[in-house]
This record gives C-alpha cells, sequence and structure tokens, in this order.
C-alpha cells in the first residue's frame, strides 16, 4: 500500500468526528500516557510502560503495514471547530494473508473516550475497508474475539453486526476465561 490510509469517521449530534490512520512515532507519548490505564493493561495486554515500549509498539505496528498483514490504527477524536485532534484509540486489522477468507480485528478506546462509541464507529469503519481493500484477495469474514467477562466489548460486537458465533474454550494463562467469537461476513 503506498500512500498512507486515512478513514474518517463523519460527527454526529452526539460524537466528535473520528479519523483513522496508521500509527506514527509522534504518537508515543500519547500512547504511553493513555496505556497507564488499567483496563487496559488487563484486556488489550500491551504492557507500555514508556517511551521505549511505546516506540516498539509503534514500529510493529508499522512492520504489519510493511509486511502487509497486519494494518493498526491510530483513533483520533477530532472535537468541532478544532484543528486538533486527540488519540481516542486504536483498531486493527490483523492475520490478512492472500487467499485466507478470514482475518481479525482488535480494539482498545483510551479511558477518557470511552462511551461515545469510539470502538463501534471505528470498528465500522475499518471493516468496511477490510472488506473493500482485500475483496479481491478472498477476504469473507471477519473474527472478534474476547473474553466472556468483558462485557463493553461483547456490546461492541453486537453494535458493530459481529453476531456471536462460538464459545470458545479458556487457555491459560494468556486467557484464563472462556471467551466469545464473534464473526462479520462480507455480505451482512
Ligand atoms: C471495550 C472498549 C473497547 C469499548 O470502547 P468504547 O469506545 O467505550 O465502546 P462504545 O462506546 O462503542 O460502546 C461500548 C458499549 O459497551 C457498553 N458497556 C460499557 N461497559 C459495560 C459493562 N460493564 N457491561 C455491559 N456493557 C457495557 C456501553 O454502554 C456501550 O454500549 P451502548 O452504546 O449500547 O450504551 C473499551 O471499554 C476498552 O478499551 N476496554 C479495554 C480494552 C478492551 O477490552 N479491548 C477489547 C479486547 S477484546
Amino acid at each position: 500500500m503506498s500512500a498512507p490510509v486515512v478513514l474518517q469517521v463523519a460527527p454526529s449530534p452526539a460524537f466528535p468526528a473520528l479519523v483513522l490512520r496508521p500509527w506514527r512515532t509522534e504518537d508515543v507519548a500519547a500512547l504511553v500516557e493513555v496505556s497507564r490505564d488499567r483496563a487496559l493493561r488487563r484486556w488489550a495486554s500491551s504492557g507500555i510502560d514508556n517511551d521505549a515500549d511505546g516506540t516498539r509498539w509503534v514500529q510493529a505496528q508499522q512492520q504489519g503495514w510493511a509486511a502487509g498483514d497486519r494494518f493498526g490504527f491510530a483513533v483520533l477524536e477530532v472535537q468541532t471547530g478544532s484543528v486538533r485532534e486527540q488519540l481516542a484509540g486504536n483498531v486493527v486489522l490483523k492475520d490478512v494473508s492472500s487467499g485466507k477468507p478470514a482475518a481479525e480485528v482488535g480494539y482498545w478506546t483510551a479511558a477518557h473516550a470511552r462511551g461515545r462509541g469510539v470502538a463501534s464507529r471505528a470498528l465500522e469503519a475499518i471493516t468496511n475497508w477490510a472488506f473493500d481493500t482485500f475483496e479481491a484477495d478472498g477476504l469473507e469474514r471477519l473474527e472478534l474475539l474476547h473474553q466472556v467477562d468483558n462485557l463493553a466489548s461483547c456490546r461492541v460486537a453486537q453494535k458493530s453486526r459481529y453476531d456471536f458465533s462460538t464459545l470458545l474454550p479458556a487457555a491459560p494463562p494468556d486467557f484464563p476465561l472462556d471467551g466469545h467469537l464473534h464473526i462479520r461476513t462480507r455480505s451482512t
């Protein structure tokens, strides 16, 4: 992919506009700041404690874009009447491979931006982009996994028309509890 991909989500009466674009080195300070949040550490297992961790994490996202198998977007909120964009979250398309019908999505929202539809609106944007971009590569299905007690994530999946598919058995130590597999197909 030559030019950086930028996805726009229009504002609604209730929520500000979003911009989704590949992670950049200049995001590291804000990434380290939002990574202090306990929920994010628990559910997204980012383990980012300092600038060096944040730089490594951003570089891993950039390597994913270069390799063409993982596409991580920084999600930025744009307040009405302002040019300032604030880091609000992350959404990622991963495990993409030509000829493979399935890929996976993931997301997190910074604590200060939760409850404003950031995850669900960003997920809708990346879902549409993924199906449009990788249709010729045979992408038919996107999978979303969360642990059973992550009720907010389950709600995001439902709102974004990722239907519940399968109960996944726990796989400690990374997944101590059962999980949900949700699926959205290209035709949904
Ligand atoms: C899950 C997460 C991404 C949601 O982000 P968000 O931007 O707040 O999501 P949205 O605003 O689009 O939707 C959240 C929905 O969950 C609901 N919700 C929040 N906490 C909830 C809870 N404890 N139980 C049930 N529903 C809950 C909200 O009410 C909202 O639903 P609604 O719009 O019907 O009211 C965010 O909480 C987060 O980053 N958590 C930590 C990381 C994580 O869990 N990532 C996903 C790993 S699978």
